[in-house]
């Protein structure tokens, strides 16, 4: 087996493991009772404080595809990018973030029309100026247009988006959600792009389960390295199916609006759950997020408050016993969903 086949398989073998299945007689089969007590044991870590904050827990990671690992909290800037007047205090936002300690940052074309793109190339300019960070300490993503992804307009889109952001490459390049251009096309941008060294690696965005299994149909598709979809406890739907199957694949889940655009932050559910364990709903809803393998959140906040506040959801290190507290207010999907959108 080669080296890369090898991490690959390593890769899908952890993810799964966490997801709690594991690879036997060549399927993955579920974990037994005590295997997925280990599973929990070991993603809580050694050390438990009483109210819930593990304050020795490392940052939580996903890891793609190429076996690059980066944090599991990230930052979104949908809304962002829409008002010249805006303009310097959201430049300020996604700069405080980095500063603070994010390191994934979501964008895309669409975003205020190129707006956001320009806001997040100012704030990791300055950073980078400043020494607070180098380039490739940052992952950056970004979208493409359904509309502008034949194979040319792929390639086309990503330069102005480059341009826009400032920057050589783009971390992961995403199709922001299915349009009419034929996935083959679209792959063949994104390979053109990623040969060029333009973008490191590329995913979808919005596929449920059956455009992923035609993605990965196609020649090419299973280079797929994550797909970004509405996943939040009020949008529980996608772990029925698509996340499964994507977890067997080592393919990354981003959820977007993972605190539900504000509202699971107000959530009289949630609420009383998050108080005994002395944190807020909000960081609630992500560290639920976060204690899942092979899954990105990227809240959007342009408040330092709320941006620090959900960063400090890392280090809220869930139990069985939290988590089925939580199963019984936001319950586990029972049967399959079509996917939200937003
Ligand atoms: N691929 C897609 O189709 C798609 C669709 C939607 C979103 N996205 C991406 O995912 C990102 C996140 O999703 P989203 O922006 O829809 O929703 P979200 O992150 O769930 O919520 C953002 C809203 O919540 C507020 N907020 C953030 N932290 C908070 C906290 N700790 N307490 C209370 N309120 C808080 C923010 O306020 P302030 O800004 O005032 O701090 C903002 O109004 C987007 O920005 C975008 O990058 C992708």
């Amino acid at each position: 087996m080669g080296d890369v086949v090898r991490c690959q398989r390593e890769v899908i073998d952890a993810q799964a493991h966490g997801a709690g299945l594991e690879r036997r007689g060549g399927r993955f089969q579920p974990l037994c009772a005590a295997q997925v007590g280990a599973v929990h044991r070991e993603r809580r870590g050694h050390m438990m404080a009483l109210d819930g904050f593990d304050r020795e827990a490392r940052t939580a990671m996903v890891t793609f595809p190429g076996g690059q690992t980066w944090p599991s909290l990230g930052i979104g800037t949908w809304r962002m990018g829409e008002s010249a007047a805006k303009r310097r205090a959201e430049v300020a936002a996604i700069r405080a973030a980095i500063d603070m300690g994010y390191r994934v940052i979501d964008t895309a074309e669409m975003y205020g029309e190129g707006g956001a793109e320009e806001a997040v190339g100012s704030a990791v300019a300055e950073a980078v100026r400043s020494g607070t960070i180098r380039r490739d300490d940052l992952f950056v993503v970004s979208k493409v247009y359904p509309h502008n992804a034949s194979a040319k307009g792929t390639v086309a889109a990503c330069e102005r988006s480059l341009a826009r952001i400032g920057l050589d490459h783009i971390d992961c390049y995403l199709l922001h959600w299915r349009g009419a251009v034929p996935l083959a096309e679209t792959i063949g941008g994104f390979e053109t792009l990623r040969s060029n060294g333009r973008i490191r690696a590329w995913g979808v965005s919005n596929f449920d389960l059956d455009d992923m299994q035609e993605l990965v149909a196609v020649e090419g598709g299973s280079r797929c390295a994550t797909n970004q979809v509405y996943y939040s406890l009020t949008a529980r739907g996608p772990a029925f199916d698509l996340l499964p199957w994507q977890s067997a694949r080592g393919i990354v889940t981003m959820a977007y609006s993972p605190i539900d655009q504000g509202a699971l932050a107000a959530s009289t559910l949630l609420r009383p759950i998050a108080r005994r364990l002395g944190a807020t709903p909000a960081q609630l809803a992500l560290a639920w997020l976060l204690a899942q393998p092979g899954v990105m959140a990227i809240p959007k906040a342009a408040r330092a408050a709320h941006l620090k506040e959900n960063l400090d959801s890392q280090s809220l290190a869930l139990t069985p016993h939290d988590l089925a507290q939580i199963d019984r207010v936001f319950p586990r999907p029972g049967r399959k969903t079509p996917l939200a959108m937003r």
